[in-house]
């Protein structure tokens, strides 16, 4: 269903008219397959269902099978070195297939196509399209114009686009779990990282149509929402709300939504639908955001805290504008707000001039907070960030592997210790489908996250709550029974 959310008041009429003859337009499928494939952050895999909504518009259809494809998509990340040699690789497979079929697009989408621009097309010369995450509206032009036999790209980024309006089609969905985009962009500017390049600045979707997009979920049966920003802690939306007449000064005043509100504001639609959000950002979590958390049951008691390191001096470096003791902070006041919390962070490894006993503060972090879960990684020095204009990438690659290893290690411990520790409770599941391994388990994820493994029964089904005594685990999973 391609129905139009509530119009945001960014976008004007002729936009809104346009959007209207689009959908009159998209009754008429124009016999052409489009497959998109996804790397990266859950962003970009919600990016992707707003690329596959704007082009059924224009009547194409999705394909899960890229030899039937007319067009490929692929949207990229470029996080590390690695996720960008990734989907290097696979374009080959692409123009292999191009090659049997002149006729086939080739696009280039996100954050690879934002860095590198047109440079993509001299680099991969059977890419036709290379589109940024803010120009995805253009998409239909620009197929338009390599079907003339024309190179397309656009790249602007854009300070107002959130593709508000743009009701996503939900690609490889299980109709239970959805992402919903309520910002983009980031003004951080971590010295480390690309994002801030590659997806612009930091601006909010309008909360009247992020509670629609959940509502509808709702409405179709979803039962989770994950709320999706880089840094969902800074949200903010100001709307100006019509005053009271005998208010003679100003008629109109200035509501603001921050973080806290929109959470209530999506917890509120039904205390069925379970509300998760990514990412954190520890410098702007604040004591009003865990309230909120703890204030309501559907607000799933678990943060994804980054920390990167545990060291200040590094991460003054890192420009994350924390330091070790505002970090732990922010730690005691989870564990005081919010119950049972899980925690789990990201950290990087061998960051420029990383000493060995700046390290053991990582080490010793991981130790204080016990995180329920980790990504970890080697610092991999991006082009145009500011550490690699500032800091020599410095620390030899089996330096960064060794301390990976020692905080992998050292993770596995603590995720083992946070699972063993719920054998014996009884956790509520959303069930999600069979499990990966037999048909005869369902599973789910508790309240704090962790995946749930248990025998299918009589009486409930996925989509529906479960409450599953936890019987043991492994380090990843849970294992347990209905009771
Ligand atoms: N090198 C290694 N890891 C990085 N991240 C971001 N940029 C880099 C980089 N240049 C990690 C951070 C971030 C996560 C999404 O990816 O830990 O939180
Ligand atoms: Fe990158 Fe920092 Fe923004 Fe996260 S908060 S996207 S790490 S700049």
């Amino acid at each position: 269903m391609m129905d139009l959310l509530i119009p945001d008041k960014t976008h004007d009429e002729s936009r809104q008219g346009e959007a209207l003859m689009l959908k009159a337009e998209a009754a008429k499928n124009n016999g052409r397959k489009l497959y998109i494939e996804s790397y990266g952050c859950a962003m970009n895999f919600s990016d992707s269902e707003i690329v596959a909504s704007i082009l059924a518009e224009r009547g194409f259809e999705t394909t899960p099978d890229y030899s039937v494809a007319d067009v490929i998509f692929i949207n990229t990340c470029s996080i590390r070195e690695n996720a960008e040699q990734r989907v290097r690789n696979r374009l080959k497979e692409f123009t292999v297939a191009k090659v049997k079929n002149p006729g086939l697009v080739v696009g280039v989408l996100g954050c690879m196509a934002e860095r590198l621009k047109s440079k993509f097309l001299e680099e991969e010369k059977l890419v036709d399209v290379v589109v940024g995450p803010d120009a995805y509206r253009d998409l239909p032009n620009l197929i338009d114009r390599v079907d003339d036999g024309q190179k397309a790209v656009n790249v602007l980024l854009s300070r107002e686009e959130t593709y508000a309006d743009i009701s996503p089609v939900r690609l490889n969905s299980n109709g239970i779990n959805a992402f919903v985009s309520i910002m983009r962009g980031c003004d951080n500017m971590c010295s480390f990282c690309v994002v801030p390049f590659t997806r612009g600045r930091e601006r909010s979707r309008d909360p009247k149509s992020i509670v629609a997009e959940c509502q509808d979920l709702f409405d179709k049966g979803y039962r989770e929402v994950t709320l999706l920003g880089q840094n969902v802690d800074s949200y903010k939306w100001k709307s100006k709300a019509e005053g009271s007449e005998s208010d003679a000064i100003s008629s109109v005043s200035e509501a603001e939504t921050n973080f806290a509100n929109l959470l209530e504001m999506v917890a509120l639609i039904s205390p069925d639908l379970r509300v998760r959000f990514s990412t954190s950002h520890p410098k702007d979590i604040t004591d009003e955001v865990l309230y909120a958390i703890n204030k309501y049951d559907n607000i799933c008691n678990y943060i994804h805290l980054p920390v990167q390191s545990g060291n200040s001096r590094i991460l003054d470096l890192m420009n994350r504008t924390y330091d070790r003791e505002w970090y732990i902070n922010r730690i005691d006041a989870i564990r005081r707000i919010i119950p049972d919390c899980a925690i789990s962070t990201d950290v990087i490894t061998g960051f420029c001039s990383e000493t060995d006993e700046e390290h053991k503060d990582t080490v010793s972090m991981m130790d204080y907070v016990k995180y329920d879960f980790a990504y970890m990684f080697k610092y991999s020095e991006r082009p145009g960030t500011l550490a690699a204009k500032r800091y020599a990438d410095d620390i030899p690659e089996e330096v960064k592997q060794k301390r990976l290893t020692e905080i992998v290690a050292k993770q596995q411990e603590y995720s083992f210790y946070r699972m063993q520790a719920r054998i014996g409770r009884v956790e509520r599941v959303l069930i999600e489908g069979f499990s990966k391994k037999s048909d005869k388990d369902y599973c789910g994820r508790s309240d704090q996250n962790a995946m749930v493994i248990f025998p299918v029964g009589e009486g409930y089904k996925p989509g529906e709550y479960v409450n599953v005594l936890i019987e043991r685990s492994t380090t990843a999973t849970l294992i347990g029974r209905v009771v």
